[in-house]
């Protein structure tokens, strides 16, 4: 029999340091609303110079491990991420140490685009289910950085953060269904990164459809296993019904209503009876059932903006630290969409433990307690980034909650130290 396997435990982390969307859009000279209501970004995480992606994945990961998990409870660690910090050497190891992972622990980084979280937490899930993990956990942390130029159409879109998963067998808050994933990749030039670059490229308008072209193939790969398998009840066609939210991976959350302005309507028009009865109600019968299942899973994601491999599980995050109670028994649908690309729908099931581990993630209270940054300061330190040295006159505020942080690079290493009540002590160096 396939074991139960999913995710045990969350951990959530954003950077100290948040811009207003009034205040981006007046310095662009761009109406707020475009930004507000057009792509439905209200504020857009910033990264000061003491925070990476491994920082962020570590603080992360710190969280997801709480005082339940031991870290020698864990086998595998996997770091999926977009904006890496070295072109060989993985975030993964600084993370596993940081965060003292046993030496027998399997640690590395993968890539692919805002996909990579979702590749990592698949693959912890399998060796769950194989039995490799001989009754060990993973931990899957997706972290990013999502950078565009100033000026640019995708400077809005941009963010920061991390979400953490150990990933388990009998878990605590989500069971993930094993039996039907569907799948769609192909090579797009929508978005990418070339190797000399530290901000991405994209053909906008173009990765919209690439987005949309794939949620319509990966859910056609899984509804095909659902009928396969006679899962549908007789005479039934419509998959969605079942589902209490969506998750849709959120580059920006206006990205969630059109993915479900498409999908939902090609789901219901499957059943006969049911787009006839629709009719001309079509419309208001997606934004009614839009409001209802996917906007209360956006609210954290139009603070943060857009943070690749983390996005989709921000809106997990999110939706469970308002609603866990409601929505425990009930199923969870999952669309992961990485540029290039790859892309998956996929399902899991809201246990009854989500409720209390929930109250711990802290996710609205860590936002509320950001610092509010001037466009000059966000500018500062998005031409700064990565740039840090050993000497910078920037340390992290004596509040800072990290606790982990990047001291600068010297002869060409990275460093990190932690920070311990208030008090800047040297982890590693
Ligand atoms: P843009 O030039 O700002 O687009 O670029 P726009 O002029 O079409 O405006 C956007 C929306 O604002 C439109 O709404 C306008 O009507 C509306 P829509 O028609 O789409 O519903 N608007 C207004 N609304 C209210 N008041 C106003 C107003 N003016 C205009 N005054 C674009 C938008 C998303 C293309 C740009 O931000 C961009 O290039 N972003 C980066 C790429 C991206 O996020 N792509 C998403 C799909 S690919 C993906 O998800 C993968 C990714 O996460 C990376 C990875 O996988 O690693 C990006």
């Amino acid at each position: 029999m396939t074991k139960k396997v999913g995710i045990d435990r969350i951990g959530v982390y954003v950077p100290g340091e948040v811009l207003a969307a009034e205040k981006l859009a007046e310095a662009r000279d761009t109406p707020v609303a475009k930004l507000k209501a057009g792509l439905g970004m209200h504020e857009m995480a910033v990264v000061p110079p003491w925070e990476d992606t491994v920082s962020l994945a570590a603080n992360a990961g710190l969280r997801a491990l709480g005082s339940d998990v031991s870290p020698d409870e864990i086998g595998l660690c996997i770091v999926g991420t977009e904006s890496g910090i070295d072109h060989s050497k993985a975030s993964a190891i600084f993370v596993h140490e940081l965060l003292g992972l046993p030496s027998t622990c399997r640690t590395y980084e993968v890539k692919h685009a805002c996909y990579g979280g979702t590749a990592a937490l698949q693959t912890a899930c399998d060796w769950i289910a194989s039995g490799s993990a001989r009754g060990r956990k993973a931990l899957v942390i997706a972290t990013d950085i999502a950078k565009y130029p100033p000026h640019s159409a995708g400077e809005p879109t941009q963010g920061a953060g991390a979400v953490a998963m150990v990933v388990a067998a009998d878990p605590t808050i989500v069971e993930l269904d094993r039996r039907s994933i569907g799948v769609f990749a192909g090579q797009v030039h929508d978005f990418w990164r070339p190797l000399d670059m530290a901000q991405a490229l994209v053909d906008g308008k173009y990765s919209l459809d690439c987005y949309l072209d794939a949620l319509a193939g990966a859910f056609a790969d899984y509804r095909g296993q659902i009928e396969a398998a006679g899962e549908l009840p007789q005479g039934e066609h419509v998959v969605l019904d079942g589902f209490a939210r969506f998750l849709y991976h959120t580059p920006f959350p206006k990205m969630a209503w059109k993915a479900h302005a498409m999908l939902a309507p090609k789901d219901w028009q499957s059943n006969a009876a049911r787009a006839e009865r629709l009719g001309e109600d079509l419309s208001a019968a997606v934004k009614a059932d839009y409001d209802e299942r996917v906007d209360g899973t956006l609210w954290a994601s139009r603070r943060i903006g857009n943070t690749y491999t983390a996005s989709m599980y921000f809106g997990l995050a999110a939706t469970l630290e308002r609603e866990a109670a409601a929505l425990v028994g009930k199923d969870l649908a999952f669309f992961s969409y990485g540029s290039g690309c790859c892309s998956e729908f996929f399902t899991g099931r809201v246990l009854p433990g989500a409720v209390s581990e929930a109250e711990g993630f802290g996710l609205e209270a860590m936002l509320d307690a950001r610092r509010q940054v001037e466009i000059e300061e966000y500018e500062r330190h998005h031409a700064e980034a990565g740039l840090r040295g050993a000497e910078s006159p920037e340390v992290p505020p004596a509040d800072f909650v990290g606790p982990f942080f990047y001291a600068g690079t010297v002869d060409d290493k990275r460093i990190y130290q932690r920070a311990a009540a208030g008090a800047l002590v040297a982890k590693a160096g």
